[in-house]
């Protein structure tokens, strides 16, 4: 019972269905004192019956008369009615003929009551006094407890039938009743840093849930603007740092070229530069973050063969590799156009290769995969390091967000929010997995692309592809 769909239907039922079933339980009860005392009457009147049968004279007339009285009276309704006549002085007893000598039971100090007759049943029972005699007469309560049986079958069935029919409207009911509810937490689910503008669509009314949907949205206002200010900070602080850091740097860099330094002061003049140099490679990289969140970056992405730009990289790569005394793998799968800006591209998979052989063990290789699938062009960079475990893999491309497991510490932690960023801004998509075996990591982006059919008919450079395939493509 989690949801409150399922507890307001389950309540609405019940409710519905109980109500239903207390007065069915008050109908039995009227109808059954109702039928009853139905009988009551007729036992009444079939007193009155006997007594004009038996005439005023009966206190006169002898056992056979009366009996023969009693049989003649009993007759005609000898299925309605069981008749007891006790003398009182002889203790003559007289039956109707249908008890066959049987006695109605008698149930002390009561003069209406229920009782059963073997071979008879139930019977509903009335004692009169008739000058003399005890008159006892019982009518049968067969039909009556039949006809409370079928009024206990239906209600079950109108029970039933309600309980299911309640559901139903119940369901329907707390649907609708929930939908603005919906509404607002699939806008609230929307709302993000990127897209901080939308807001919850309000109903001019003023319940309870629009009140709800006004607070939000006000909220909403006040950490767009919080937000805004925290971005424009961001961009401006970095924006401001840029130009003292560049007079510091030349600065120092005239120092050195003026060769007036004394040599343990030249050294420590080149630390300054490099630090210099990180302190820069930050403050851009802040900048870059900052203003493609703010959606101030154009976004330039072009369709192309990705080949050639690949095979330029997997040139830098394997200096890179070499110098770190470890080996670059390069894959290529299939034809096709991506769409992609060769700058930002570049960037990414420098960022991915340096943080994959920081990982990587001496000698080890790093592995890049590249490969049409459907309408992207998946890319994934594949170490054999220690890895990650699941939750560090989702935190690791936020901002800031370092582990400290890698040799290098001259790391940022801004790597790959830039990866993200970027990626994200060519219509694309970025998150890592476990290398093959689960040993190492592997960081997969996907970026729009057109496999070759389409590519060959749109763009004028698809045609030259497939002489390009016929290359051998991996580089080991
Ligand atoms: N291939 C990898 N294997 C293991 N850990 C990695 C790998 N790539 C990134 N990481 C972890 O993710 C963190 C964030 O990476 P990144 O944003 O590039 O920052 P930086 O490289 O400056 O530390 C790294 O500090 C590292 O702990
Ligand atoms: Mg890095």
């Amino acid at each position: 019972m989690r949801t409150i769909k399922a507890k307001l239907t389950l309540f609405y039922a019940l409710s519905a269905t109980i109500t239903l079933a207390c007065l069915f339980v008050a109908g039995y009860v009227l109808l059954e004192s109702r039928l009853i005392h139905g009988l009551d009457l007729l036992n009444e009147a079939e007193f009155d019956e006997i007594q004009a049968h038996l005439g005023n004279d009966y206190e006169h007339l002898s056992t056979d008369a009366i009996d023969r009285r009693i049989r003649e009276t009993t007759q005609y309704a000898s299925v309605l009615f069981y008749v007891n006549l006790h003398n009182r002085k002889t203790h003559d007893l007289f039956y109707s003929s249908n008890l066959n000598r049987q006695i109605i039971p008698d149930v002390p100090g009561q003069h209406i009551y229920n009782t059963s007759v073997p071979h008879v049943g139930e019977l509903r029972v009335a004692e009169f006094v008739l000058h003399g005699y005890d008159v006892t007469v019982g009518t049968p309560l067969a039909p009556i407890r039949a006809e409370m049986r079928i009024y206990v079958e239906v209600s079950l069935a109108l029970l039933a039938g309600m309980l299911l029919a309640s559901i139903a409207i119940g369901f329907g009911l707390s649907r609708v009743m929930l939908q603005p509810i919906r509404t607002i937490s699939a806008t609230a689910d929307r709302i993000r840093s990127d897209n901080l503008s939308e807001r919850i669509p309000v109903a001019d009314v003023h319940d309870e849930i629009a009140d709800l949907g006004r607070l939000l949205n006000q909220m909403f206002d006040r950490l767009e603007v919080a937000f805004n200010e925290v971005r424009r900070f961001a961009a401006d602080a970095s924006h401001e740092l840029k130009t003292p850091l560049s007079l510091v740097r030349l600065q120092a860099e005239k120092l050195l070229v003026d060769g007036r330094l004394a040599p343990e002061h030249e050294d420590v003049m080149i630390v300054l530069l490099d630090e210099i140099g990180r302190l820069n490679r930050i403050v851009d990289e802040l900048l870059f973050l900052s203003r493609a969140e703010a959606h101030a970056i154009p976004i330039e992405t072009t369709l192309q063969d990705p080949r050639p730009f690949l095979e330029a990289f997997r040139q830098d790569a394997q200096v890179l590799a070499e110098h770190q005394n470890k080996r670059f793998d390069f894959i290529c799968d299939g034809d096709g156009m991506a769409a992609f800006n060769e700058r930002w591209l570049r960037q990414v998979l420098l960022n991915l290769l340096t943080n994959a052989l920081n990982a990587s063990p001496v000698g080890a290789a790093v592995l890049l995969r590249t490969q049409f699938a459907g309408k992207m062009w998946r890319v994934s960079m594949e170490d054999r390091g220690p890895g990650l475990p699941p939750e560090q893999r989702q935190r690791m491309f936020e901002r800031f967000v370092r582990f400290g497991n890698q040799g290098d510490d001259r790391g940022t932690g801004l790597g790959l929010a830039i990866c993200r960023s970027m990626i994200e801004l060519m219509g694309g998509h970025i998150h890592a997995t476990a290398g093959p075996g689960d040993i190492g990591l592997c960081s997969v982006f996907e970026l729009p692309a057109q496999p070759l059919a389409h590519a060959a008919a749109g763009a004028p450079g698809g045609a030259g592809l497939r002489a390009q395939q016929a290359e051998p493509t991996a580089a080991k």
